[in-house]
């Protein structure tokens, strides 16, 4: 595995097509799930700087706190509830450009503003969500949501 990410500046295109390859060439050599996790939260963070990366994994019938990289954060949230809990009952990508207009939302931080989730699944269910919070408003659209969902292809080989 490579010791040190290659960072990339410019549009956000550039920089999803940047660091992609390079998490599938860091989770390809290894079969732990949360390592990969793990590092997929550290290269996220380093390339875009976001303010809260992180996963939280379906456990019976809430959502239980994984890897992530940022501040400390809620543990548990309950299906349906917040962001989090609706992209696992929706099983849909939700972005939140404000998180203050969100009914439910559940702030773990008030520096968090807004916010884009997507579900995790392994043979047609939600096994858990990536969760990525700025602290800036309207940080995340389709463009989020299509790159990431590529990301969500190379963790559903490996989960
Ligand atoms: N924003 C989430 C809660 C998790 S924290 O932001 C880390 C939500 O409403 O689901």
């Amino acid at each position: 595995m490579a010791e040190e990410l290659v960072l990339q500046q410019g549009h956000k295109v550039e920089q999803y097509q940047s660091i992609l390859p390079q998490i599938q060439a860091i989770v390809e050599d290894e079969a732990d799930v949360i390592a990969n996790l793990a590092n997929i939260c550290a290269a996220l963070r380093q390339q875009f700087g976001w303010f809260w990366i992180g996963f939280y994994l379906v456990k019976g019938n809430e959502l239980v706190l994984g890897p992530f990289q940022g501040p400390i954060a809620c543990t548990r949230i309950a299906k349906g509830r917040g962001v989090c809990g609706s992209a696992w009952q929706q099983q849909q990508v939700i972005v939140v450009p404000d998180v203050d207009q969100f009914p439910g939302h559940i702030a773990c931080s008030s520096d968090s503003k807004s916010e884009i989730v997507l579900p995790i699944m392994k043979n047609g269910e939600c096994v858990g969500v990536l969760d990525i919070d700025s602290d800036e408003l309207n940080q995340f659209d389709e463009v989020d949501a299509e790159h990431l969902q590529q990301l969500m292809a190379m963790i559903e080989k490996f989960i």
